[in-house]
């Protein structure tokens, strides 16, 4: 998807929802990148415009993770920046399974949640093996990844959208392949475990036989993990859409032909 997608003119509403919840996460990296969001579903500015509007009710959950961090000791939210287009994905896919693996504090999976929640369908299946801090302050030697004292995986996630969240905690190696073969389909991947190429493509092909026609899958990070992403683009006959100039990246599983009437979101 290098070919240049164009930017969707989407409603004033919109970009003041999405500004809305930026502010209220507290991170300008958080803004959505509209030319990505329509490479990787393919829906008009208006679909586009509809979901996003939606982000206005998510500010009091934005500004739930960004005191959940602040109490933590993070000045910054996170570590994904696309935690926007990861609901408006979740939305437009309606999936029945998501699974993302890496989840630190939580930010994605708050925001697929909050997504699987709107459309009243469909589980989170996240995996993590948790690094835990070493000293009781956050300094400049930590991963910023890793637990602070007391926390648990997902500390940032606000309470009322935890319930029916299928947490894993261990490797990815160990618990990914059994996952995906007691599911059905899985409408959308997201690697932000342990990055490199050999991680990364060991996650791809586990779960690649689970994906079902116009599943979206996302790696974070690939700056690291070379050629990996693009290789299983191209295993499956799909285009690599990045996210701006970020090492952020995305495909969609190919769709058989679909009704052209417009979907509601
Ligand atoms: C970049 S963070 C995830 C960030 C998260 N998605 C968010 O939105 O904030 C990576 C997480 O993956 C975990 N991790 C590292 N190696 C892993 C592995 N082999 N299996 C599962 N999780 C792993 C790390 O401990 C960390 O919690």
């Amino acid at each position: 998807m290098s070919a240049r997608t164009e930017l969707p003119r989407i409603s004033f509403e919109a970009r003041r929802a999405v500004d809305r919840a930026v502010r209220a996460l507290g991170d300008v990296r958080a803004r959505v990148n509209l030319r990505w969001l329509a490479a990787l579903t393919g829906a008009p500015a208006s679909e586009l415009s509809r979901v996003l509007a939606e982000l206005t009710e998510l500010v009091p959950v934005e500004t739930e993770i960004r005191a959940r961090h602040r109490a933590g000791g993070r000045a910054h939210y996170a570590q994904f920046r696309a935690p926007f287009e990861l609901y408006a994905f979740v939305r437009w896919v309606r999936p029945d399974h998501v699974i993302e693996t890496g989840v630190s504090s939580g930010v994605s999976s708050a925001h697929i949640l909050a997504a699987l929640r709107r459309n009243r369908r469909g589980t989170l299946h996240s995996i993590d093996l948790p690094t835990a801090q070493r000293g009781t302050r956050f300094g400049r030697t930590e991963s910023p990844v890793a637990l602070p004292p007391g926390r648990a995986t997902g500390w940032a996630v606000p309470d009322d959208l935890r319930s029916g969240w299928d947490l894993r905690l261990g490797a990815s190696e160990t618990l990914l392949p059994p996952l995906v073969r007691s599911l059905d389909t899985i409408g959308l991947f997201l690697h932000d475990s342990r990055h490199t190429p050999g991680h990364l493509t060991f996650e791809l092909t586990t779960v690649r036989p689970g994906l079902r026609p116009g599943a979206i899958v996302l790696a974070d990070n690939t700056v690291w993990t070379g050629s990996a992403f693009p290789r299983f683009a191209r295993s499956i006959g799909a285009r690599v859409a990045r996210r701006g100039r970020t090492d952020l990246v995305g495909l969609r599983v190919a769709s058989p032909p679909v009704d052209p009437r417009p979907r509601k979101l």
